[in-house]
């Protein structure tokens, strides 16, 4: 039995899609509100899969409810760990810290007790080193530099991802993987592929940062590959094209026929605009759309190497061509 955690988000859902269609074995997987399952059937729905979603076993259980989480282990044998809180919002800290490190200590714990032969935990780029100069690409060695300024959203990932290798220093087999900002059919109101629904709108400002993306089929295909190979205790970044942010807005307003965004934001108009954005926050209650952290990352310029993953697999990632004009035939 497999166990897919965070099976009601993007790829959770889309994972389970694929272990489905590929007979990987009989699947569980965890919710925490009947609602949020509507959101995995929809993928289904858009991939004429319903056939496949009644097969799958659904348990109620949060990433914090122990109890819960061990009648959801009860006869699993791999699991793959795609649940994880995604927010930049400042007040969002303390739960994402909560759900991304002490979740994941609670799945590495569970799986070591049910001696579960091995674990695929779903980390990010977020949670590598950084380099100093563009030119010099990241890869899974890249060290992480502590004195350098990393959003809670990092922080948080690179705290789940040091669970892990803690599980494997206690005998846990597992395998880590580091996608960039997902692509994928579905939730476009929300996540990496609401950027589809904001260009839609006609967008106006890009910035000179640079964006790694790559395909939710990708990132699965090489999840579910690296559980089956005898590889493991290692990390792959998945990152199938690194672009700058001005060449994949222009090529989604060119598939959505919609203005391509023309103004420049600058240091100073992201610094004024995501302080505005604090202080309108405090006057409406409402959760902070633009922070301090997207405004650093959106003038970040980044270059992830993949050859790891490529070599490991002998695998070609699709295109951010292919998989967007796919998904914004979807989309539309
Ligand atoms: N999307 C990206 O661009 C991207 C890029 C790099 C890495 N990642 C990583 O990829 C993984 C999956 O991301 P995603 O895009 O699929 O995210 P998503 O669409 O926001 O889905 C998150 C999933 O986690 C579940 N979850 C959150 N808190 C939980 C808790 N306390 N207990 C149990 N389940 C909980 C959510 O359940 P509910 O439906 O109940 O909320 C949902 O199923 C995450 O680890 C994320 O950090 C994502």
């Amino acid at each position: 039995m497999i166990l897919v955690t965070g099976a009601t988000g993007l790829v959770g859902s889309h994972l389970l899609l694929h272990l489905l269609q590929q007979e990987e074995g009989s699947v569980r997987a965890i919710y925490r509100n009947t609602q949020s399952i509507n959101k995995t059937k929809q993928v289904f729905e858009l991939y004429h899969a319903l056939a496949l979603f009644e097969q799958i076993q659904w348990q109620q259980a949060d990433l914090l409810d122990l109890p819960a989480l061990e009648k959801a282990f009860e006869g699993v044998t791999r699991v793959y760990h795609c649940a994880a809180m995604i927010s930049f919002d400042p007040k969002d800290e303390h739960l994402m810290r909560k759900t991304n490190i002490e979740g994941t200590a609670n799945i590495v714990n569970l799986c070591i007790a049910y001696q579960i032969a091995k674990l695929c935990h779903v980390s990010s780029i977020a949670a590598l080193g950084e380099s100093l100069h563009p030119s010099t690409p990241i890869t899974e060695k890249t060290e992480w530099n502590p004195e350098l300024y990393h959003s809670d959203y990092a922080l948080s990932k690179f705290g789940g991802e040091m669970e892990v290798w803690r599980g494997t220093q206690e005998g846990l087999d597992v395998i880590i993987v580091n996608p960039g900002v997902i692509f994928g059919r579905g939730f476009y109101r929300e996540g990496s592929s609401e950027l589809l629904y904001k260009v839609h709108q006609g967008f106006p400002f890009y910035t000179s940062g640079t964006t790694a993306v790559v395909s939710v089929e990708d990132v699965v295909s090489c999840m579910i590959r690296l559980m089956r190979s005898n590889h493991k205790n290692e990390r792959y970044i998945l990152v199938s094209d690194n672009l700058d942010n001005r060449e994949l807005l222009h090529f989604i307003a060119a598939l959505l026929h919609k203005k391509p965004a023309s103004f420049e934001i600058g240091r100073f108009g992201l610094a004024l605009a995501w302080r505005l954005d604090a202080f309108i926050s405090v006057l409406t209650r409402k959760k902070r759309s633009f922070t301090r952290a997207i405004a650093k990352a959106s003038l970040s310029r980044f270059n992830y190497d993949t050859s790891k993953v490529e070599q490991t697999l002998s695998f070609q990632f699709i295109s951010y061509r292919d998989f967007l004009t796919e998904l914004s035939k979807s989309f539309k």
